[in-house]
């Protein structure tokens, strides 16, 4: 059997020891994973696919080929397109009565103040890494941003009453594997690649009903779910579809890339 690991060339450069023990874990169960190293344009002839793949790196229409082309892919299009937006995250949410923050697009016909009181969060709707999650405090300060950044693919939402503090819960099909607290002292965004720390944390009932609601819905296979906490409550902020690992190793013994490997497996062989 062969299987695709397929990332983009920076994903690639940053994550070589995972790719690497991905390798080896499918090659301990018999399975040859292939890296794939593609660009944006890139295209894959449907005559010479694999048996699966995997995608490692953001771009749903990759999701997508795969899938109409009958090929498991893990995760899938629906998972990637859902979890890769915040706004159709947000909606999804909505509609599965999962508790989020008050959250509006930019692009609406109300003006934002009208909307929500500063301070509020604005934040693109594809943005990783914190990198386009900007805190504002003022009507300046949004006329100041609103200069830079594309309208319409941007949200505002109610700044939650913990800042610099969110919760990971790491998912694998409909088993939640380890919840992750992640804490910031110097930055109301608390993304571990922005320097925030990181300890494990027990995850609660409310939490593990989420994930598993969520699942149901976009039967992802590896995910993280992240929370914020708002008045004594944990609010969903976000899934993440190409979900990093580091933060497990460093904290936890769990070997959640032999895990998956063996997730897949079962997967694939029952054809599910
Ligand atoms: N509404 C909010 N109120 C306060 N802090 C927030 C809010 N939304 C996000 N944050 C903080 O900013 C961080 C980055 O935001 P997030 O929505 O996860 O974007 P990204 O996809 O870039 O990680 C979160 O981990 C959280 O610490
Ligand atoms: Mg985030």
């Amino acid at each position: 059997m062969i299987g695709w690991l397929i990332y983009d060339e920076v994903g690639e450069k940053r994550n070589r020891w995972f790719i690497q023990s991905f390798i080896q874990s499918a090659m301990n169960h018999g399975i040859e994973l292939v890296l794939k190293v593609i660009s944006d344009n890139v295209e894959f002839c449907a005559n010479s696919l694999p048996d699966f793949v995997i995608v490692r790196t953001i771009n749903p229409q990759i999701n997508y080929f795969f899938e109409v082309h009958g090929i498991p892919t893990f995760n899938s299009f629906e998972t990637s397109k859902i979890a890769n937006n915040k706004w159709l995250t947000y909606k999804l949410c909505q509609k599965l009565k999962i508790p989020t923050m008050k959250t509006q697009l930019l692009s609406t016909e109300s003006s934002p103040s009208d909307v929500l009181d500063f301070p509020f969060v604005l934040k693109s709707l594809n943005g990783h890494g914190g990198a386009e999650v900007f805190l504002i405090k003022s009507k300046q300060e949004l006329e100041e941003k609103s200069t830079i950044i594309d309208k319409n693919n941007f949200l505002i939402q109610e700044f939650c009453s913990e800042p610099g503090r969110d919760m990971r819960v790491y998912a694998l099909g409909d088993k939640v594997i380890s919840g992750i607290l992640r804490t910031s002292d110097s930055d109301f965004r608390s993304n571990f690649s922005l320097g925030g720390s990181v300890s494990v944390s027990d995850i609660s009932s409310e939490q593990e009903e989420i994930v598993r609601k969520i699942h149901k819905e976009l039967k992802f296979d590896f995910v993280g779910v992240d929370f914020i906490f708002h008045k004594g409550k944990c609010v969903l902020n976000e899934i993440e579809d190409v979900v990093g690992t580091r933060m497990l190793y460093k904290c936890t013994d769990i070997d959640i890339i032999d895990l998956y490997m063996r997730y897949i497996i079962k997967r694939l062989s029952f054809n599910l």
